[in-house]
């Protein structure tokens, strides 16, 4: 058995309308039936657009969110049947580092102090001094000075305060530590370092990860699995490597091409694929698949009746889509216009009105123009170096210099550098997946 099991989560919040009634109008459907396993000692890693629901998911495992159905089992247990003094026990081992490290850090206490609250609570350390001590030993394993005991929060740069939040994390001796964001906020060279520590730690504490972000890039160098989250739900899941190598759903397919490529020819030829239309609302997701209104292989049939299940197609890939095979073959056609297309038809394909409306969406593709493709070069998976996250997946932003070599020294003090602040089937193997059995 999995350390971590999620099996048809849902978390659904109520929208409520009227001052003397109070009426329940609708739902937003965050997360909706997500099932994954989350393997001791590994680290799996959930990307998606900015509203896909990764927060609410992280939230809902440690049962900091209301769950509306489904299971999360940890370690055998079924978190979600838990009353609260037992999920108040279970949280110690379940620990959360967020993504606005100076906001969740209370500006009024001293490191100590926040570092200890939660050591008293859980019973760790017979004593202040007891405590005292594996502080230290947590702050010199994050990388910073033992004087940080006696200081605020303010006194440290972003990066030095999200190894302030794991050293929170880690003084509760966690199992399982569902990183939000971790980077995020940080500035591109303190981002690689705090990849970087967290491996580090992973490696010799044995700890289990869910990292969640927006950037496939950062979670490509941490995780051995990853999840792709499109409107509360999952439409592809595999091992790192696999899904760089090759993405099978057309989401998936999408977000890789906007990954930027360190060879610099093979990133004037590759293939970027722009989304057509914005990503809809997920308090009224489209039905069938929820990915139809925006997938650049739309099927006239099942797309928009029926929603795909996450499907098993080999190597341990699971799919969410009802055309992988035809796909994959090659023998369903693109139905709607991407960047690729008005790329390759240049400026005729531009006063097409389909064309005209598959601009970049927001979060997923920005940047310039992209690039026109040479035939037969394949979306790219990018051989960057495994200790270098290159930002930006969503937010487009080139690869930066090296930076963060693992086991560097944490920024020393107040000169640290800056922290960010912050359809058609033409073949047989497009049969859809429901028909293959
Ligand atoms: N407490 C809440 N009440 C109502 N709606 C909420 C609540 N929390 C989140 N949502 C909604 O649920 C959806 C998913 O939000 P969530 O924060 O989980 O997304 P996310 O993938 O983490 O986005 P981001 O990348 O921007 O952090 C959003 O539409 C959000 O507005
Ligand atoms: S089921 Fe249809 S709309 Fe959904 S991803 Fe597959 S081809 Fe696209
Ligand atoms: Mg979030």
């Amino acid at each position: 058995m999995s350390l971590l099991e999620l099996d048809g989560l849902k978390v659904h919040f109520p929208i409520r309308k009227g001052i003397l009634f109070d009426r329940v109008v609708g739902h937003v459907y965050a997360v909706d039936g997500v099932s994954l396993k989350v393997e001791a000692g590994q680290t799996y890693g959930l990307v998606g657009e900015s509203g896909c629901g990764k927060t609410t998911l992280g939230r809902a495992v440690l049962r900091l969110t209301g769950i509306t159905s489904g299971e999360v089992v940890f370690d055998g247990t079924d978190l979600a049947g838990l009353d609260d003094e037992a999920m108040r026990r279970f949280r110690r081992r379940l620990q959360m580092v967020f993504q606005d490290p100076l906001g969740s850090l209370n500006p009024r206490q001293n490191i100590e102090s926040i570092l200890a609250e939660g050591m008293a609570a859980h019973g760790i350390g017979a004593d202040r001094e007891e405590r005292r001590e594996k502080i230290k030993e947590i702050l010199a394993r994050v990388g910073l000075p033992a004087d940080a005991l006696n200081r605020y929060p303010h006194e440290f740069s972003g990066g030095q305060r999200q190894r302030i939040g794991i050293a929170r994390a880690l003084v509760l001796e966690p199992d399982v530590i569902i990183c939000d964001e971790p980077v995020s906020a940080l500035d591109v060279s303190i981002q690689a370092q705090v990849i970087n520590l967290l491996e580090e730690l992973q490696e010799s504490l044995g700890l289990t990860y869910l990292v969640i972000a927006h950037d496939l890039a950062v979670v490509r160098h941490i995780s051995d699995v990853i999840g792709v989250m499109y409107l509360g739900s999952l439409v592809e899941e595999a091992p790192s490597d696999a899904l760089y190598a090759a993405p099978r759903h057309p989401y998936t397919k999408a977000l890789m091409s906007a990954v930027p490529v360190p060879d610099p020819d093979l990133e004037d030829r590759r293939e970027r694929i722009l989304l057509h239309g914005d990503l809809p609302s997920p308090a009224n997701p489209p039905a069938g698949c929820r990915f139809h209104t925006r997938c650049p292989w739309v099927q006239d049939t099942l797309c928009a009746t029926d929603r795909p299940e996450l499907t098993d197609t080999g190597d341990g890939h699971r799919v969410a889509c009802h055309w992988t095979a035809g796909i994959e073959a090659g023998t369903l056609v693109r139905t709607r216009a991407t960047g690729i297309e008005a790329v390759t038809e240049t400026a005729a394909v531009a006063e097409e009105p389909e064309a005209a409306d598959a601009g970049p969406a927001p979060d997923l593709v920005s940047g310039p123009e992209p690039p026109a493709p040479v035939p037969g070069v394949p979306a790219p998976a990018a051989e960057a170096d495994p200790k270098l996250p290159v930002p930006g997946v969503l937010g487009g932003a080139p690869a930066p210099g090296p930076a963060g070599a693992p086991g560097a020294p944490p920024p020393a003090g107040p000169g640290e550098a800056a922290e960010g602040g912050h359809g058609r089937t033409t073949g047989g193997a497009g049969q859809p997946a429901a028909d293959r059995g």
